[in-house]
C-alpha cells in the first residue's frame, strides 16, 4: 500500500518541466466549474441538447426495437450492434443521399478511424493547416505521407499537389478539409477544391461537424447545399454539435463502409455505442427534418455579422458565415482577460489560447445559437468593444 503511494506520488521529471512551460505561457488548461452567463460558447447550435418532449420519443424508440439493455455489452462486431444500429445508418444514409453510413462512437474516433486506416503506404494525404486534431492524429497514425496546404488557399493545395504528384502514378490522393473550421467558423471553396480534386483524381474528404444543422435544406450540411454529395469520397457528420447527442458517422459507399468495419481500429476494438445514444441520434434526425430552430440559428448569424459591421469591428473578426465567430484578440493574458470580464457581466465566451491556435492568433470564441437573443447579441458586442479597448 505504502508503495503504491509513493509510486502514485512521484510525477516524471520530464512532464513536470511541460506543465511548468505551460504555466508560464499563461496556457495551463483546467476543467472549469460550473458554467454560468448566457450560452455563447457551447456548441449546441439548435438547442437540441435540451428538447425536453424528445426524451419521450427517444425512450419510445428503444421500446418499440425491443431493446432493453442499457449498454451495447461488446464491440459492435461481437455483441454490440444491436438492432436500432441498423435502422440509424439506414436513415443517415438516406438522409445524407448516400449509399451507407457509418456510426463511431465519436467525431475523433471516426476521424482517426478514417485517416488511420484507408490511406495506405505509398499514398498522399493533403490537408489544411487549421485541420482538427483528430484528422491530425488519424495522419499521423497512418503510413501514407501527410502534407498540409495553406489555410484555406487552393492556389497552395494545386502547387503541392503538383509538387508531390511527381513519380507516384500508382499511389492514390486524398484531400480532406473541413466545411467549417472550428476555431476560425471559416469555410473554405468547397466547389472549387471538388473540381481539384476530379483533376487529379484525387479522393475528397469533407469533415461537416460544424455544418450539419448550420447549413443546407433540414441542415443536411454544405457538402449538400453545394450540390457535393456525389463528388465526395466520405464526409464525417458528428453528433455532440447541432445535433446535440453523442457520436459520429461516416457517410460513404457501401464498399468503403465494409472496409472501414474490417479495418478501422477505432471502430473494431471498443465498445459500440449504447442503444440510447444510437436511439438520440435517429430522434436527432427526425426533428432536425422540421425543425424551426435552423432558421432562428441562421438569422442570429445574419444578426451578428450585421452588428459587427454597425459597430467597426470587422477587422477583428475572422469572416465567417457559420455559427462560430472569432474574434482575434492576440495574447494568451489578454484573450483571458477579456472572457474574464464577460463571465463577471453575465456572459459566457470562451478564450481559445495558443497553443490550441498558434501564437497571435489567440482568440474570443462566440458562438452562436437559435436560442440567443437579439438584445443578447447587442449586449455582448457593445462589451467586447469596452473591453477590447482596455487590452490595447
Ligand atoms: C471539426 C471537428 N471534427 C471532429 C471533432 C470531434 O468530434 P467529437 O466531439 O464528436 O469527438 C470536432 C470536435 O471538436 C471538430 O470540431
Amino acid at each position: 500500500m505504502l508503495i503504491f503511494a509513493i509510486i502514485m506520488k512521484r510525477f516524471p521529471h520530464k512532464l513536470s518541466q511541460k506543465m511548468l512551460l505551460r504555466q508560464e505561457n499563461d496556457a495551463l488548461r483546467s476543467l472549469p466549474d460550473k458554467i454560468l452567463g448566457v450560452d455563447f460558447s457551447s456548441n449546441d447550435y439548435l438547442g437540441f441538447s435540451k428538447r425536453e418532449e424528445s426524451s419521450a420519443n427517444i425512450n419510445n424508440l428503444l421500446v418499440n426495437f425491443g431493446v432493453t439493455s442499457l449498454g451495447a455489452t461488446g464491440s459492435r462486431l461481437l455483441t454490440g450492434n444491436h438492432s436500432l444500429y441498423n435502422e440509424a445508418e439506414k436513415r443517415i444514409a438516406s438522409y445524407h443521399n448516400a449509399e451507407a453510413a457509418l456510426l463511431f462512437n465519436s467525431g475523433y474516433d471516426a476521424n482517426i478511424g478514417f485517416f488511420s486506416s484507408v490511406p495506405q503506404k505509398g499514398d498522399l494525404i493533403l490537408y489544411d493547416e487549421l485541420i482538427h486534431a483528430s484528422i491530425r492524429d488519424g495522419i499521423q497514425m497512418s503510413l501514407a505521407k501527410g502534407y498540409k496546404f495553406k489555410h484555406n488557399d487552393l492556389k497552395d493545395l494545386e502547387e503541392k499537389l503538383k509538387r508531390y504528384t511527381q513519380n507516384t502514378s500508382n499511389n492514390e490522393i486524398y484531400v480532406v478539409t473541413e466545411s467549417v473550421f472550428s476555431m476560425d467558423g471559416d469555410t473554405p471553396d468547397l466547389q472549387l477544391i471538388a473540381n481539384i480534386c476530379l483533376s487529379y483524381q484525387a479522393f475528397f474528404v469533407v469533415d461537416e461537424a460544424h455544418g450539419l444543422g448550420v447549413f443546407g435544406n433540414q441542415g443536411k450540411g454544405l457538402v449538400h447545399q453545394l450540390g457535393l454529395t456525389s463528388s465526395v469520397f466520405a464526409v464525417i457528420y458528428t453528433y455532440g454539435k447541432a445535433m446535440g447527442c453523442h457520436g459520429a458517422a461516416i457517410v460513404c459507399s457501401n464498399e468503403l463502409k465494409n472496409y472501414l468495419i474490417n479495418f478501422a481500429r477505432s471502430f473494431i476494438y471498443t465498445t459500440g455505442l449504447p442503444p440510447h445514444s444510437v436511439a438520440s441520434i435517429i430522434q436527432a434526425y427526425l426533428d432536425l427534418e422540421k425543425t424551426s430552430q435552423i432558421q432562428n440559428l441562421r438569422d442570429n448569424i445574419d444578426f451578428f455579422v450585421s452588428q459587427i459591421l454597425k459597430l467597426g469591428l470587422q477587422d477583428q473578426f475572422v469572416k465567417s458565415e457559420s455559427a462560430i465567430q472569432s474574434c482575434i484578440v492576440t495574447g494568451n493574458s489578454e484573450v483571458k482577460y477579456i472572457a474574464g470580464n464577460f463571465q463577471k457581466c453575465g456572459f459566457d465566451v470562451k478564450p481559445i489560447l495558443s497553443p490550441t491556435v498558434p501564437q497571435g492568433q489567440e482568440r474570443l470564441r462566440f458562438c452562436l445559437h437559435s436560442y440567443n437573443t437579439q438584445d443578447e447579441i447587442m449586449e455582448v458586442l457593445k462589451l467586447l468593444v469596452t473591453f477590447a479597448q482596455k487590452v490595447k
